[in-house]
């Protein structure tokens, strides 16, 4: 009699355990479960991959069709690429950015998020217009929110066309043709 009382005892108490069992498995499952929700934040990491936001177009949309048609007036030539590499690394001030070689690597550089254009990555070389380039130079870049200030005001329209000049042959180093500088 004593003993099957203490075997009842024994079971009543006995039960907490088994509840406090049971929600550590239902936490295991919980977390196995929020698996897969981490697998779709990296994928969405995937698309918006650095590469992805750098080759996004700089011109807001309803300007696109405008910039892209835009007409180069400036002919590349030894005497036009000196004169805009005087601005590049003078008046325009873009090398403190941009860097003397165009990499995106000048002495203020690091500071700056989003990071200041490489103009010798060839994807964006291929992707961008001169007209948005130049657009992108008289604007500046996400309305004024990034370290690309509008220049628009501080050089003339033929001096913009010549730095799209320039830019252009910066981009020109990974082997595609020589530099005339
Ligand atoms: C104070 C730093 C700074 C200076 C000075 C500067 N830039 Fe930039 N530039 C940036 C940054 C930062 C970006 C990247 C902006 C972005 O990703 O939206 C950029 C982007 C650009 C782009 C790429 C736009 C596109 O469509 O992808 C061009 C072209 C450019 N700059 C040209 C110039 C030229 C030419 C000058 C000199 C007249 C100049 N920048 C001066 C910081 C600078």
């Amino acid at each position: 009699m004593r003993s099957w009382k203490m075997a009842l005892s024994m079971t009543i108490l006995m039960i907490p355990l088994y509840l406090l069992a049971f929600t550590s498995l239902n936490i295991e499952v919980a977390q196995a479960n929020s698996g897969d929700n981490h697998e779709s934040a990296e994928h969405k990491a995937l698309e918006s991959s650095p590469d992805h936001e750098i080759l996004e177009p700089r011109v807001p949309a309803d300007k696109l069709a405008e910039a892209k048609a835009l007409k180069n007036t400036v002919a590349v030539n030894a005497k036009t690429l000196s004169e805009a590499k005087e601005i590049f690394m003078g008046k325009g001030t873009c090398y403190t950015c941009h860097g003397e070689k165009g990499k995106g690597d000048g002495e203020i550089a690091e500071s700056m998020n989003p990071p200041p254009r490489d103009f010798t990555y060839t994807p964006w070389q291929k992707v961008r217009t001169d007209g948005e380039i130049f657009w992108a130079i008289t604007n500046g870049t996400r309305g004024g929110e990034s370290g690309m200030v509008p220049f628009g005001d501080m050089l003339s329209d033929e001096e913009r066309w010549l730095l799209v000049n320039y830019i252009r042959e910066l981009g020109k180093v990974n082997g595609l043709t020589s530099n005339s500088k």
